[in-house]
């Protein structure tokens, strides 16, 4: 039996009804069984100041640098807001693009977001392509999965019970597994 790779997975949701973190859930419920993700926690980060920074990173920023540097890749949940990625997520993405020997680089990624519109955060993910073009992130590209009217694909708990979207979350899961599995050789 092949290693089991080890995903972190980022939601750019504080909220916690959040269909974004709801999604990462259901990605670990859905993971193929040699994938393991863990769902990393961003609440605990200050905004992004140079002035704090230079007085030593908080704690917060280096532990999710250590836990990325330590996976085998990454799984993004992004919600769209205002066309692009939420604050919170941008802002963990800016803390821990300024560590030393950067986690991000190289780092085989993936991308799914949910939103209630009908285009389910896909102008939000592509901004965060964009972004990880200078983070030298490896994103795959298919398959995209991005949630529209997710109001209607989760249930009251939080499950994702759409079962075409459960599909394509399972495939995406798969896609970077193999990716991750690449990467490691
Ligand atoms: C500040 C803000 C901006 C938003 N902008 C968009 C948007 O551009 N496109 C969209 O589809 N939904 C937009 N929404 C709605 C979010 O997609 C919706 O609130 C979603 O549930 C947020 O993700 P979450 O459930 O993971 O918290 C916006 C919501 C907020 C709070």
């Amino acid at each position: 039996m092949a290693d089991t790779i080890r995903i972190i997975g980022i939601s750019g949701s504080l909220r916690k009804a959040s269909f974004n973190t709801a999604l990462l859930r259901a990605a670990k419920e859905l993971a193929p069984p040699d994938l393991q993700l863990d769902i990393a926690d961003i609440s605990q980060l200050p905004l992004y100041s140079h002035d704090v920074q230079v007085q030593g990173f908080p704690e917060a920023v280096q532990n999710l640098g250590e836990r990325i540097r330590a996976a085998d890749g990454l799984l993004f949940a992004t919600p769209e807001y205002n066309y692009s990625v939420s604050g919170v997520l941008k802002n963990a993405i800016d803390w821990v693009s300024r560590l030393k020997d950067q986690p991000f680089a190289g780092k085989p990624a993936a991308i799914c977001g949910a939103s209630a519109g009908l285009l389910g955060t896909a102008r939000a993910q592509y901004h965060l392509r964009q972004i990880g073009v200078y983070l030298d992130l490896r994103f795959i590209n298919k398959p995209e999965v991005m949630v529209g009217t997710a109001q209607e694909r989760f249930d009251a708990e939080g499950k994702l019970t759409h079962a075409p979207t459960r599909k394509f979350v399972g495939d995406l899961m798969v896609a970077l597994r193999d990716a991750a599995r690449r990467g490691k050789s």
